[in-house]
């Protein structure tokens, strides 16, 4: 099983640099996410990692080796990357070819194509697939190899609704089984539920790079408190070294920094009412549209520990 290792690369197209400085890992056993919006240098650095774009410098690392020196590249990544169909050719045929290529057993075929749920097209030609049945047969040509290492460029997308879950589903067992899968999307709520571990770049810079856990400690933590006592509840609250945030439009409401049990005993052991107490919702979307907006890139090797943590509009910290 091996280690993704992207470290200080960079890509400049003439005067457009893509990509730069970037340093990041994904490991096996994990579902790592890499975000950015349109534009940002995802693809640039999947190509780059699957040897089919050259670096202007820094690398990109397929356990110790370049994908070109890998001795067995087709068996040791499966790739899924925009393109690559002939609109003329079956979708089984097309597998045959890359089969042959790959030098694996045909019963392999039949195994991708039920992998993917995409048997029933099998003799169908591909330049009349939707654009989620070809997603599917990417898929489908990225497993024949039964990789130890998935590399996909958007595999989301075209996806229905049954498709997304699908995927979300296979690409947990694959990491599960120890693969190291790498996924691209320019929507964060599309990869939340599955990814391990987080990439954010916007506009070839890294943003950040976290564990996903990291992640919602800094920002899902934390409880909605309205209370007719409220200047006593947060008194209450900030002696026990809580932290506050007041609500600007509403003085009976204020959140705070800790789960709902320990605000919960604590506002009721000191006898006070509560009108309510309800978790925050996930700020996850704001703090990545933060990131993806600060002209300011993450200094290299800094994950999200650094990182400022998005405040409602409607509140001041205290
Ligand atoms: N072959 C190329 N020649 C010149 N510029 C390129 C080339 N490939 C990419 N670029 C530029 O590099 C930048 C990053 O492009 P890239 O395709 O890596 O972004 P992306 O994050 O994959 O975007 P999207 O979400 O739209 O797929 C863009 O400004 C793009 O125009
Ligand atoms: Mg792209």
């Amino acid at each position: 099983m091996a280690t993704l290792t992207i470290d200080g690369l960079t890509k400049r197209f003439g005067t457009t640099e893509a990509v730069s400085d970037v340093s990041f890992t994904a490991k096996p056993g994990r579902v790592t996410a890499f975000l950015g919006p349109n534009g940002s240098g995802k693809t640039t650095t999947l190509r780059i990692l699957v040897g089919l774009t050259d670096p202007t410098s820094g690398s990109a690392l397929i356990g110790e080796k370049r994908y070109q020196e890998l001795p067995q590249p087709f068996h040791t990544v499966g790739v899924l990357l925009d393109g690559g169909f002939h609109p003329g050719r079956r979708a089984k045929d097309h597998l045959q070819i890359l089969a042959i290529a790959a030098g694996v057993d045909e019963t392999r075929i039949d195994a991708a194509l039920e992998f993917s749920e995409i048997g029933y097209a099998a003799k169908r030609r591909v330049g009349k697939f939707s654009t989620g049945m070809k997603q599917r047969l990417g898929l489908a040509a990225a497993m024949l190899t039964d990789p130890p290492v998935l590399i996909l460029d958007e595999p989301l997308n075209g996806l229905d609704p049954e498709g997304i879950q699908w995927l979300r589903r296979t690409l947990r067992k694959l990491a599960d089984e120890g693969r190291t899968v790498l996924l691209s999307s320019h929507v964060l709520a599309e990869t939340e539920q599955i990814a391990d571990d987080i990439v954010i770049i916007s506009r070839g810079k890294l943003r950040a790079a976290a564990s996903m856990d990291e992640l919602m400690n800094r920002v899902a933590s934390g409880v909605r408190v309205r209370t007719p006592q409220a200047e006593q509840a947060q008194q209450l609250l900030v002696a026990e070294g809580l932290s506050i945030s007041n609500n600007a439009d509403d003085p009976t409401c204020f959140d705070v920094a800790a789960t709902s049990t320990t605000v919960g005993e604590k506002l009721g052991q000191a006898g006070i009412t509560l009108h309510e107490l309800s978790p925050l919702e996930s700020r996850l979307e704001s703090l990545y549209f933060q990131l993806v907006s600060d002209p300011q890139p993450a200094p290299r090797g800094v994950d999200l520990a650094s990182a400022p943590v998005p405040t409602q509009p409607n509140q001041e910290q205290r």
